[in-house]
């Protein structure tokens, strides 16, 4: 079943406890992010990791192999189900942090790599030094991340399609940008619906807002886990 991981993109401590609270039995997991970690750190993960749902630790990590192998190692004993990586720091760094992700066995988190930020458009491509077709980039990146060790990757909605021709079915893809027909755009670009993102071959769902803005985050989730059903 594709599951949904709750982004839960607040630095507020309590807020993010009440909706670890309301959606545990709702959502697949959730998505905690730089702006949490960055204000509480370990011990605010554990404080929402001990709701019991599986957390998404989403802290794109870049630096030299052997620093991001040390960030990993350090991140370990959190046990979180996901972490990401940016695939744009090489395949040796890529596969430091999946070797070093492998010493805890079948317990370690699933690896995903970050392609392209979907921030950046061709010239911001072009005006870093990188070809300035995104799409080609996002594949390219994303075979050197399965090669690298990497369990699968974070894609745009209208990235799927391309992905699933180029890679193994059983490779993952995390997928924000997702909006239930009845749900506000916000700022999200080129969205599509659960269902949707589902049937194109979506591993897994990031949803956020429409989830932790509604009047009733519970029965929003809700509703999107019968509109996969
Ligand atoms: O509230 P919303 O559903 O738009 O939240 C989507 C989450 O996925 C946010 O945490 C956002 O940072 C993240 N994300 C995204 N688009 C990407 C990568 C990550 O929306 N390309």
């Amino acid at each position: 079943m594709t599951s949904v991981f709750c982004a839960i993109d607040t630095p507020d401590l309590n807020a993010a406890g009440r909706l670890a609270d309301d959606l545990r039995g709702t959502v697949g997991g959730l998505k905690l992010g730089l702006e949490f970690f960055m204000a509480h750190g370990a011990k605010g993960y554990r404080e929402i990791a001990s709701r019991g749902l599986p957390i998404f630790l989403d802290v794109k990590l870049h630096d030299i192999p052997n620093t991001v192998a040390g960030a990993v190692g350090s991140l370990l004993p959190l046990k979180p189900a996901f972490m990401t990586i940016h695939a744009s720091g090489g395949a040796a760094m890529m596969r430091a942090a999946a070797d070093a992700a492998a010493q805890v066995g079948t317990a370690r988190p699933k690896m995903l790599a970050v392609t392209v930020l979907t921030s950046l458009d061709g010239d911001d491509l072009s005006a870093v030094g990188q070809g300035a077709d995104a799409a080609a980039q996002v594949v390219r990146l994303a075979k050197l991340a399965k090669d690298s060790g990497m369990d699968g990757v974070i894609c745009s909605p209208k990235e799927i399609a391309l992905l699933r021709a180029e890679l193994d079915p059983d490779f993952i893809l995390m997928v924000p940008g997702i909006r239930p027909a009845w749900a506000a755009a916000n700022d999200q670009k080129r969205v599509m619906t659960p269902h949707e993102a589902k049937d194109a071959g979506a591993s897994y769902l990031v949803i956020g807002r429409p989830i932790t803005k509604a009047a009733n985050p519970a029965d929003a989730a809700r509703r999107i886990a019968e509109e996969l059903a």
